[in-house]
């Protein structure tokens, strides 16, 4: 399973990065409105501090607007992935883009059938917004299960990305659901290290390695 980063803040990203668990990156128009840089800019420091897809999301709502977002964004480098939202001239973009073998995330995913849909038309990923679905009362993780099982019946090559991600259960949840990416805010990421018997067993470790009079 991929862990992706949900941010644009550089200072996350790289932190994320040393850990060693860092596979990619996806960013948005909010995400990235929180930072005062240029988003170009931005994009071309992530790119040398990640070797992995980094989603990169065109903001105009036609598709020439897209293409021409799209084409612009994908130049910065090979490991840019475009992503578009799901709407029909999205689905197009996804199908002219994906003909000229620039990688497409489909946004904005909260339905089984939308996720096939842009799967048809040539989407490397996909991006269920479980969170949002949460939020109004509907179980965000069941379309993963549900999209899951739907590519593997039909061999879809498409990488279901859990997006939205709120809590450490929505990151297991996907990885016992067999979804190819999760893409994990900052404060998730630092969540799933925690555990009080951890903290209590390197406490008593070093209590007891001191106690003895032990040295390195
Ligand atoms: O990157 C898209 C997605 O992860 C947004 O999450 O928390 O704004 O619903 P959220």
């Amino acid at each position: 399973m991929k862990f992706f980063i949900d941010t644009a803040n550089i200072e996350q990203i790289k932190a994320a990065a040393s850990w060693g668990v860092l596979d990619g990156v996806t960013t948005n128009p909010s995400l990235v409105a929180k930072e005062s840089r240029d988003y170009k800019e931005l994009l071309n420091q992530i790119v040398e501090i990640v070797d992995g897809p980094i989603s990169a999301e065109v903001v105009s709502e036609e598709v020439d607007g897209m293409l021409r977002e799209a084409r612009d964004l994908a130049g910065i480098h090979s490991n840019i992935v475009i992503k578009v939202p799901f709407t029909p001239d999205g689905l197009r973009v996804t199908k002219t883009l994906s003909g000229e073998g620039i990688g497409v995330n489909v946004t904005l995913i909260f339905s089984p059938l939308q996720a096939l849909m842009a799967a048809k038309a040539g989407a490397r990923f996909v991006s269920p917004f479980v969170g949002r679905l949460d939020d109004i009362s509907h179980q965000g993780m069941d379309i993963v299960n549900d999209i899951v099982t739907i590519y593997d019946n039909y061999i879809f090559e498409t990488e279901v990305l859990v997006a939205s991600v709120r809590h450490p259960l929505h990151v297991l949840e996907a990885a016992l659901m067999g979804a190819d990416v999760a893409t994990i805010p900052f404060k998730v990421l630092k969540q799933m290290f925690k555990h009080p018997l951890t903290d209590i067993g390197i406490e008593k470790f070093l209590a007891d390695w001191r106690n003895a009079g032990k040295k390195m």
